[in-house]
């Protein structure tokens, strides 16, 4: 019998579920086309457990087909110093026991940095999935991670140009820099044919108005905490948002963290919020911004894909919006991801209310065009394993 290459792969944060998903499908699909005698992939599927609650995490294992983990290491929340320590003390033991002959890594989340970080002093190569990524602005912890996960990472997979010139700049040979394209793609590609699926409008039923037989709504996320920590920003945040859902009803679903913030403020009242049944908890007759529990993958692309408008400060909702079409207003003042403000739909608006209504209003003018940027057409992890078979992998 040949060698086995062992792969672990690493997945710890909700925005990392649908990254690992296309990769998982493609070794497998990568093993059955081999013969009983040529070198299969053996991969470990490692959680790292910072997203832990059922609504952030195991539906999304359920519905990306994801396998059950081999390996949870159950870190849970802390500060970020104390919850990316507790990711590399337990991963290093995994790393230890496991010998793995790569270590697979997706996005900017402290798991990421965390594992990266314990494979590249363990001489084990680590694979980069969503390389080269830059908002330029150190003040978000994912900037950090970004840049030190891209400088111990011995494979760079970057999802467009603009990336592998912030690589380059930054002094990493070109040699390990691979434009793939974008691996989110991939599995919003092979949920899209089943977003009908969802029974998400016929529980919003009653909630949301109809037009010419049409619920018409934008949707809005926010958990960062440039705008969810400071009070004054969040409270200003939510009135505007509170003032546009007079002219279109707001979906918010809500991040834990930022309905911890929400409370810990005392703005509750500003939202309508809405129980796991969908059925208002509180009334009140100002505005029509609706909190829900956070939703699984299914339910939320099904919302996006026919949303009027997305407001959101989520990094992959500028780059799914992008694909699908749909007006997104970013409430942020800069973007690591450019690619979808220069041919996407995405729109920078910062979170001064006055930029944000602007916004609104040449969003719903239906004057928001897109182009779906190169290499973005769901076959990401195949060009991924392609690379990472067919190359000798050694530091
Ligand atoms: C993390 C990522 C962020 C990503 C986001 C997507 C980092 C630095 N941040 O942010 O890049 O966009 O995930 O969601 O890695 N909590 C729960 N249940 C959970 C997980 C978290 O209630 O399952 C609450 C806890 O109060 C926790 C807080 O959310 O303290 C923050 O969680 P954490 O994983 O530290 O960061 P996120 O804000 O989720």
């Amino acid at each position: 019998m040949a060698d086995k290459l062992k792969w672990i792969l690493v997945a710890g944060a909700r925005p990392n579920f649908m990254k690992i998903a296309p990769l998982i499908k493609e070794i497998e699909r990568y093993n059955t086309s081999k013969k009983v005698t040529e070198q299969k992939i053996t991969p470990l599927l490692v959680h790292t457990g910072q997203h832990y609650d059922k609504g952030l995490s195991k539906v999304f294992f359920d519905e990306l087909n994801i396998p059950k983990p081999d390996v949870n290491l159950g870190v849970g929340s802390g500060s970020h110093g104390e919850q990316t320590g507790k990711i590399m003390i337990s991963f290093e033991k995994v790393a230890i026991e496991h010998k793995p002959d790569l270590v697979i890594v997706v996005g900017d989340v402290n798991s990421t940095i965390a594992c990266a970080l314990v494979s590249a002093k363990l001489c084990i190569p680590v694979a980069h999935v969503e390389a080269g990524l830059r908002s330029f602005d150190r003040s978000m912890p994912e900037e950090i991670n970004r840049i030190l996960t891209d400088r111990i990472s011995d494979y760079l997979f970057t999802p467009s140009e603009d990336a592998n010139k912030n690589l380059l700049n930054e002094g990493i040979p070109v040699e390990k820099i691979f434009l793939v394209g974008n691996i989110m793609v991939d599995s919003l590609m092979s949920i899209l044919p089943y977003v009908q699926k969802s029974g998400i409008f016929s529980r919003l039923n009653g909630i949301l108005p109809q037009k010419d037989a049409i619920q018409e709504y934008a949707l809005l996320t926010l958990h960062r905490p440039s705008n969810v920590d400071d009070k004054k920003t969040l409270n200003r945040e939510l009135g505007c948002l509170g003032a546009i859902s007079k002219s279109i009803p707001i979906l918010f679903p809500v991040h834990p963290r930022t309905k911890k913030q929400i409370q810990a403020f005392g703005l509750e009242k500003k939202i309508i919020w809405l129980n796991d049944e969908f059925q208002p908890l509180n009334h009140q007759n100002k505005n029509y911004l609706y909190g829900l529990p956070p939703l699984g993958y299914l339910d939320f692309m099904a919302l996006m894909n026919r949303a009027k408008v997305i407001f959101t400060d989520s990094g992959g909702i500028q780059e799914e919006s992008t694909v699908m079409g749909i007006p997104c207003i970013t409430l942020r003042e800069n973007t690591e991801r450019p690619v979808t403000v220069q041919h996407g739909t995405n729109i920078l608006a910062g979170t001064d209310p006055e930029k944000i209504r602007e916004a609104f209003v040449y969003a719903m003018s239906n004057s928001v065009q897109t182009k779906i940027p190169e290499l973005w057409d769901g076959k990401t992890a195949k060009r991924i394993v392609t690379i990472l078979t067919s190359s000798q992998i050694q530091r």
